[in-house]
């Protein structure tokens, strides 16, 4: 790391000082010059490498320091340069106030020039040294909890014997429910809105363990080859709170979008839109739009396919009943995406057999 050149920004409009400071530094540096802010945005926002540090005059006649760095602050990228103020008296406080992270008075001490640098350039490599390694982590996280999921996901389907091929099936009906609604944003505009500050990779990925809580249910009612009695049928209903417990304990540690997407769907999949579902009974948009979208997902898959207990339906009926259900059980802007797409439900059906 200590091998590379890096390279440093030098502002001032005062070619002389341009000229002391790129002299002080171009020993160790590769030193890049602008004479007033505004040059020295369009390069930043043009380069292909960052440079390591900016040093900015404060007093310049074509946007000075403090409005340049204000531009800097605005930028996503360029906010992460550590910038030192070139200035004059008595505007120590003010630089530092206004984000910079050291200053230089003028004239400029050589000495003191290639401390500052060097000290800013070292904490900068460190810290995007850090970032890439919660990056790097993050991704590993990632990773281990996408193949845990899947694999949870796997033992359910092994159980449930019944359902082969659902888990996946269920999974890209809900893909495709979230895909139709952001292509087709206009039409759908709030929901789209929504999905986009979801990471809906994750929620497909989640509804895999719509199901996780009937590990926890006796064989004999989960395997019934029948309707379920009253009782049975109670305790069928408790693989949603037992599944947030499920997914509560494995996904301990993580308490972001993950356990949130996970959590969500395995507990509130079955509430309706009106209120009589369970666990909770809660109603509308109070049901998370995740597991909104995984109960129209979740039904369709168990309308299509033929269970111990029941012949399968044609995809017309299918669609016929989760439309008649609009707004009682299913969202109606979810079942009026899915008619838009109903070709596209029968294929993953066919295909995923
Ligand atoms: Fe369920
Ligand atoms: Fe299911």
């Amino acid at each position: 790391m200590d091998n590379i050149k890096h390279s440093v920004l030098v502002v001032d409009d005062e070619e002389i000082n341009v000229m002391m400071l790129e002299g002080i530094l171009e020993d160790e540096y590769t030193v890049i010059t602008a004479n007033d802010g505004t040059q020295a945005l369009d390069i930043l926002w043009h380069s292909k490498v960052l440079p390591k540090v900016v040093l900015l005059d404060v007093q310049m006649r074509k946007m000075g320091g403090f409005e340049t760095l204000k531009n800097m602050k605005a930028d996503d990228l360029l906010k992460r340069i550590p910038v030192i103020f070139i200035t004059a008296d008595k505007e120590e406080s003010k630089a530092l106030a206004a984000g910079a992270v050291d200053y230089i008075s003028k004239p400029p001490n050589p000495d003191v020039v290639r401390l500052r640098v060097k000290n800013q350039i070292e904490l900068k490599n460190y810290s995007d040294h850090l970032e890439e390694l919660v990056a790097e982590k993050t991704v590993e996280i990632t990773a281990s909890l996408n193949v845990m999921i899947q694999a949870m996901a796997n033992i359910i389907e092994y159980r449930n014997l019944e359902s082969g091929g659902h888990v996946k099936r269920v999974q890209m009906y809900s893909k495709a429910l979230i895909d139709h609604i952001m292509d087709r944003s206009s039409k759908y505009v709030e929901y789209a809105y929504q999905l986009k500050l979801l990471d809906t990779d994750i929620i497909v990925k989640s509804v895999a363990l719509h199901d996780v809580g009937k590990i926890g249910i006796p064989d004999r009612i989960l395997l019934k080859p029948g309707k379920l009695d009253p009782d049975e049928f109670d305790t069928m209903k408790t693989h949603t709170t037992l599944g947030k417990k499920i997914v509560e304990s494995i996904l301990n540690n993580n308490e972001g979008i993950y356990l949130q997407h996970c959590r969500d769907i395995a507990y509130c999949h079955h509430e309706r839109f009106d209120g009589k579902g369970y666990p909770c009974g809660i109603s509308g948009y109070d049901i998370p739009l995740a597991a909104r979208i995984a109960s129209v997902a979740d039904v369709y898959d168990a309308l299509v396919c033929a269970r111990v207990y029941k012949a399968a339906f044609s995809y017309n009926d299918a669609i016929k009943i989760i439309v008649d259900g609009s707004g009682s059980q299913f969202d109606p802007l979810l079942t009026k995406a899915l008619l838009d797409i109903q070709d596209e439900f029968k294929a993953i059906a066919e295909t995923y057999k």
